[in-house]
């Protein structure tokens, strides 16, 4: 980011690449153009790359490399997952989802839904976390899918996911998870999780855009969704983004690496900014859990106000007031609604999410900056 750019507070939205994951690309954006599956050497080249970066995420992943499918992304991983699930069962069955799911799971149920298949959606409490009484009662026999985030995009709290893995397991029913939020923020481990399915989208850790992949647990029967050739043992047909996969792989590399330090230097800050914050705007209110929460995501709701009317005006900070994918028009979030905050201060909620680039200025920077935008276009 050039120095007169504004700060960037939207991680949660995407990342730029780090320089390490632009410089193991670039020779196979140049040279190294060859198809993995082509049988002299300029495939093999492609095809090796291919398998150091499967070996890469799996390592941060604590999986075995075979148990992974690069995808075009998130959107990708989880329609693959729910699909994938539902397709191989004779019949429509039943799915259980929250209503603060991505899109990308929400809309597959749906779709679902309208097919004949019984969609149960978990509502969340004023913390955002789904209660395990409403899921040991919708998580019933003969229940084929549960699908629950693992971090949610807009206020970052996490979901007690081991804790519904097994409800899942005990109901005979497999669990996916959308990890694309987490990976890289906390430690994700597929096995200590318990989970059978897990997402994750390359341009939330610093890796491009346009890849992702998808953890299925080994002997765990998916159908593909794409028709195609063989490649990805044949559940994810489509020649390989080489280089993008190369980045997914090298940005696992650099996550595992700092992932502890990065998350505590995070923390430090999310909470600099909370507390400046909170300072300066009376009635300020966290949206979300007070721990259970991924270390660089902060959603504030502030007291009579718009989130999107202080973000239009003040330029210098780039910011969200809900999921950047479907941002633009003044109703709240249904995340912030769903844990039962009233639409006229929902509307007020911001989403500040930091990362790797956010240094300390920054962060006293955007809360004076928030702090003096609120004291005037607040009613
Ligand atoms: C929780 C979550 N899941 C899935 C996605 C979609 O990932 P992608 O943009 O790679 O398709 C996003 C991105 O906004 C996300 O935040």
């Amino acid at each position: 980011m050039k120095t007169n750019d504004p700060i960037y507070l939207d991680y949660n939205a995407t990342t730029p690449l780090l320089p390490e994951v632009v410089d193991a690309m670039l020779p196979y954006l140049r040279e190294h153009f060859g198809n993995p599956s082509s049988g002299h050497v300029y495939g093999r080249r492609a095809r090796d790359a291919v398998a150091r970066a499967r070996e890469q995420v799996a390592a941060l992943l604590m999986v075995d490399p075979g148990e992974l499918l690069f995808t075009s992304g998130g959107t990708e991983a989880n329609n693959l997952a729910i699909r994938g699930i539902a397709d191989g069962r004779a019949g429509p069955g039943r799915i259980v989802t929250t209503v603060i799911e991505h899109p990308a799971t929400e809309r597959p149920c749906a779709w679902l839904e309208a097919h004949g298949w019984t969609v149960i959606r978990l509502g969340v409490d004023e913390t955002g976390r789904v209660r395990m009484d409403d899921a040991g009662a919708a998580i019933v026999p003969n229940t084929a899918l549960v699908t629950v985030m693992h971090a949610n995009n807009e206020t970052g709290v996490l979901q007690p996911i081991s804790e519904l893995a097994d409800l899942s397991h005990r109901a005979g029913a497999l669990l996916h998870t959308d990890a694309a939020q987490s990976i890289g923020k906390v430690p994700v481990r597929p096995r200590e999780l318990g989970v059978d399915l897990l997402s994750l989208a390359g341009h939330k850790l610093y890796a491009p855009k346009g890849v992702g992949a998808l953890y299925v647990k080994q002997n765990t029967a998916l159908v593909p969704f794409l028709r195609g050739a063989g490649h990805e043992r044949g559940l994810r047909p489509g020649t390989e983004n080489v280089a993008a996969i190369v980045g997914l792989g090298v940005a696992c590399q650099a996550a595992a690496r700092d992932l502890e330090s990065l998350a505590a230097r995070l923390q430090d800050l999310c909470d600099l900014l909370w507390r400046r914050l909170a300072a300066a705007v009376p009635g300020l209110a966290l949206n979300g859990h007070p721990t259970q929460r991924l270390p660089n995501t902060l959603n504030v709701r502030l007291p009579r106000a718009s989130g999107t009317a202080i973000l239009a005006a003040a330029p210098e900070l780039a910011a969200s007031t809900g999921s950047a994918c479907h941002a633009g028009h003044e109703t709240a979030s249904a995340v912030i609604l769903a844990m039962g905050v009233a639409p006229a201060d929902a509307v007020g909620s911001l989403r500040l999410t930091l990362g790797r680039g956010t240094t300390r200025d920054d962060v006293i920077r955007a809360a004076d900056l928030l702090a003096a935008t609120w004291r005037h276009v607040a009613a």
